[in-house]
Parts: C-alpha cells; sequence; structure tokens
C-alpha cells in the first residue's frame, strides 16, 4: 500500500488506497497508470460530500493526473531520452496534439483499428475535421515535410515526447491518453539505420534500468513482395472454416490479412499457427535488407527473437518491425514498438524519403521503473517567533530568497509555532538542515542553523547571506 503525496494535506492518512481500488482499476473507471492518481480523488470526494463542498468534477474515465514519484518517473524518463538521444545525434521535435484527421487516415491507414475505432474526431466550429493525435509519427513527418526537413539521402533525426488519444477500453496500462516517447529516423534505407534506432531504444531502456525485456523482431516485406504474402495468407485463410476467426478476423481478411497473425482471440491464435510464414515470401531485397539488420544487431550483442507475427496495428510499416515487451506489467506487453515506414513521407505529400522510428509507452515504462525518490530539500525555514506581526516571517521569507540564489532548496514557514512542531515538520520533509528564528535570533539578526544529519547547530548573522 503506498502513501499518496499531496503537499500540504491535513488529512493525509485518508488518502492511503480503499479496498475498493482493485475492482475500480478491472473496470477501467479511474484508471491508474502507476498506482497513484485515482486513490487521490476518490476520497476527495467523499471528504467534500462529508463536509457539505460541492461535489468536485472528476476526470475522464481513461485519462489520469499525475503526483509526486508518477511525475518524477516521467521527468526522468523524459531527461534520459534527452541525454541518451543526443548522443545519436537527435533533436527534439515539438508538435501539436491536434491535427486535421485526414493525415492520421491516410498516414496510418483507414482500415487500422486506431483510425476506424480509437480517434478522438471531432469538428471545429470552422466545420473542419480534427483529430487529437493518436500518435507522433504522422505529426513528426507533416511537421518535417512542411518545414523542408525532410530530404533523401540527408537523414534527419528526430524526437517528441506527449500525450496521445486513442479511445480504447482502459485497463492497467491501457489509457485513452497516454504518453509516448517518439524517436524517427527519415532519409535512410540503410538497414544500418534500423539498427542504429534499436541500439537506441535498447541503450535507453538500459540507462533507465528496465530489465528483463524481449525485443522481438520481424520484417514485412515490401510493395514487391508483401502483395504475394497476402494472396497467400488469404488463399490460406479462404481454405479454412471462415466461421473459427472472430468477427474483426473475417472483416480482416478481407480488408488487411496480415492482422488476422497478430489477433489475440485464441480462436484465431489456432487458426494462424499453420499459416505461410512471411519470411517464405520476402523478395531478395527484403530478404538481404532484413539479414543485414539481423547480423549487425547480433554483432551489438542484443539479443532478440524473430516473430514471424508480428504485424503491427498500423499500416505504414515496411520491410523491419520491431517491439519490446515485458512479461511483469499484465496483459498489455508492450512497452515500445517501431519500425521502417519507406513511402510513408510520400504519401504524406513529400519527397520520396524512407524512414525508420519507435515509440515508448510512458505509463508502461513507469510500471517497470525503481520508485523515485523525491530529492532530499537542503533547508526548511522555521519560524519559532510566535509574537504578533514580530517581522519573522517576512525575514525567513528574505533568507529563503538568499538560500535560494545561492543554489539551495528548501521552504519557508508563513505561520510561526513551537520549536517542536516546526522541527517535527522539517523531519517530516527530510531536510539537510534547519534554519531556525526565534524572538532572540530576530531580535540579534541571527538564524540558528540545525544540522538534521549531524545534529550539530550554529548561529550565523542573517546579514552574512547578503
Ligand atoms: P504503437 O505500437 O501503436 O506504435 O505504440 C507504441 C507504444 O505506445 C506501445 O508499445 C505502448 O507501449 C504504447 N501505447 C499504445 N497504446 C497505448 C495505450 N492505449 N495506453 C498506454 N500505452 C499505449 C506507434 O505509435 C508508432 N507510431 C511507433 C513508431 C514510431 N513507429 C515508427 N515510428
Amino acid at each position: 500500500m503506498r502513501m499518496v503525496f499531496f503537499p500540504g494535506a491535513a488529512h493525509r492518512k485518508s488518502f492511503r488506497r480503499t479496498p475498493n481500488d482493485g475492482a475500480r482499476r478491472a473496470t477501467g473507471d479511474a484508471v491508474l497508470t502507476t498506482g497513484v492518481p485515482e486513490a487521490i480523488f476518490q476520497p476527495f470526494a467523499n471528504l467534500n460530500r462529508a463536509h457539505g463542498f460541492m461535489s468536485a468534477i472528476q476526470k475522464i474515465k481513461g485519462f489520469a493526473d499525475m503526483f509526486g514519484e508518477d511525475s518524477r518517473a516521467f521527468t526522468r524518463m523524459e531527461s534520459v531520452a534527452r541525454d541518451i538521444f543526443t548522443r545519436y545525434g537527435f533533436g527534439e521535435v515539438r508538435i501539436p496534439v491536434l491535427e486535421r484527421t485526414e493525415l492520421f487516415a491516410k498516414g496510418i491507414g483507414e482500415d487500422t483499428d486506431v483510425v476506424g475505432k480509437e480517434m478522438y474526431t471531432f469538428t471545429d466550429r470552422g466545420d473542419r475535421s480534427l483529430t487529437l493525435r493518436p500518435e507522433a509519427t504522422a505529426g513528426v513527418l507533416r511537421a518535417c515535410i512542411e518545414a523542408g526537413a525532410v530530404e533523401p539521402g540527408k537523414p534527419s533525426r528526430l524526437f517528441a515526447f506527449g500525450p496521445m488519444f486513442r479511445y480504447e477500453r482502459p485497463q492497467k496500462g491501457r489509457m485513452r491518453q497516454f504518453h509516448q516517447i517518439d524517436a524517427e529516423l527519415l532519409g535512410s534505407p540503410e538497414p544500418q539505420a534500423d539498427v542504429e534506432v534499436i541500439l537506441m531504444l535498447r541503450d535507453y531502456l538500459e540507462e533507465l534500468g528496465i530489465g528483463d525485456l524481449s525485443f522481438e523482431l520481424n520484417s514485412l516485406g515490401c510493395r514487391e513482395c508483401r502483395p504475394h504474402y497476402r494472396a497467400a495468407l488469404t488463399a490460406y485463410f479462404e481454405s479454412l472454416d471462415e466461421e473459427k476467426l472472430c468477427e474483426d478476423c473475417r472483416r480482416r481478411m478481407k480488408t488487411n490479412p496480415l492482422r488476422v497473425l497478430d489477433c489475440k482471440v485464441p480462436g484465431c491464435k489456432a487458426m494462424v499457427e499453420k499459416a505461410p510464414a512471411i519470411a517464405d515470401h520476402l523478395c531478395a531485397g527484403c530478404r538481404d535488407h532484413f539479414s543485414a539488420v539481423l547480423s549487425l544487431v547480433s554483432r551489438a550483442g542484443l539479443a532478440y527473437t524473430l516473430n514471424p507475427r508480428l504485424v503491427r496495428g498500423l499500416d505504414y510499416y515496411q520491410r523491419t518491425t520491431f517491439e519490446v515487451t515485458s512479461g511483469a506489467i499484465g496483459a498489455q506487453t508492450a512497452v515500445a514498438g517501431g519500425g521502417r515506414y519507406d513511402g510513408l513521407v510520400q504519401q504524406l505529400g513529400g519527397p520520396d524519403a524512407p524512414g525508420v522510428g519507435f515509440a515508448c509507452g510512458m505509463e508502461r515504462l513507469a510500471l517497470l521503473m525503481e520508485k523515485q525518490e523525491a530529492p532530499r530539500p537542503d533547508f526548511f525555514l522555521a519560524v519559532t517567533d510566535t509574537r504578533e506581526k514580530s517581522g519573522a516571517v517576512d525575514a525567513a521569507i528574505l533568507l529563503g530568497h538568499k538560500l535560494r540564489l545561492r543554489g539551495l532548496s528548501g521552504e519557508c514557514d508563513y505561520e510561526p509555532g513551537s520549536m517542536k512542531s516546526r522541527l517535527r515538520r522539517a523531519g517530516k520533509l527530510n531536510v539537510k538542515k534547519c534554519y531556525i528564528i526565534g524572538p532572540e535570533e530576530f531580535d540579534a539578526g541571527k538564524v540558528t542553523v540545525k544540522d538534521m544529519e549531524e545534529g550539530g547547530q550554529l548561529s550565523l548573522d542573517i546579514a552574512a547571506f547578503d
């Protein structure tokens, strides 16, 4: 059971998780990601009712707030990404969360679940159909094309963070608003580009301290060889009893038979066991490309599994696809996924530039990360001069300002109190030093600095901090 961090909360104990939380999580109601957010608002609602306050407005199902430890985990994921990705020559791009719907329809594919069932689409006041981005690749490419930043043969390396939106059934690790760290390398068709992107992902996950992950790789062929494979697959499915496939797969058989391969429904899984494998249908170019990727990945010491059923849920992939999975986070096992998407830039109106990239799901990574401790504050400025309007609080605020200008972190009292209560507060905040301004200190222009680690204390002139 984890205490919820909520600064200044007078009713801290009531923020513990209730026995109901498991049930709420299972139904996806007030979904949590790493465990904290839902615990906050439910007790608040109860508190508000108990005190006769107006009922608090609650967040949308499948969306989460983040405090304390969860927030720190996200900050760490972002700063480690900046560090590792910069070493690979990637620069950060910031793109809008809202795009024209046609970008995703064209880019991701009308027949995908993402476009067909999961997008948050609406008509704006100017009668335009807009969509909250369900992923970042299409938006990054749109931005680069618009800025003239894609040139075949001159790779651009970009990464982006941010919220994505998919109307899926919420559960552990699956949110309607979730966050991705996305990286795209545009302009190179070479297998070495795929490998660099995969190695960058591996380095990143290692630096975050996340182990026990499986790297799965596949090649989906290209515009030349995939149609032959598709035909072989369709013929195979037609030779079977169609009724044994789920309703979605009966439709997919006609629109995109490759998607049947990664259906999780047990009946469909059994049906695809003997399906033709794409590896047997790759053209010579795709075979050579994929074996160059595998050979270099092995030479870099990355253990991987070949997964001929790895087709990914977005239509733009060509050749290499990959996914990183974990068995430790429940049913939603994929923590990252990506691949090559030659042809997509052109399809979106840009030059004929190839590309390869990946995205990590930040909520899923957070489930695998070690607890992120709060940084320990340097000081707490305690005012124990309780004389009315003595000016000691003002002196503390001004001293706190000077300490922060020297690079120290900490907080000041606004309310004077007894030494006992102030030291208790300093202990709770786990500060390194407690600066005390009592009546004697204030009158003498001094501050007592108590070392909370070693136990000693000394008296200093406040003016010495100027
Ligand atoms: P994706 O596999 O759809 O790929 O998503 C990437 C990652 O986002 C997943 O592996 C998962 O960790 C996370 N994710 C997806 N949906 C959810 C959700 N509803 N809740 C929580 N996490 C989720 C893409 O989005 C591609 N754009 C990746 C890419 C970049 N390919 C090439 N470049």
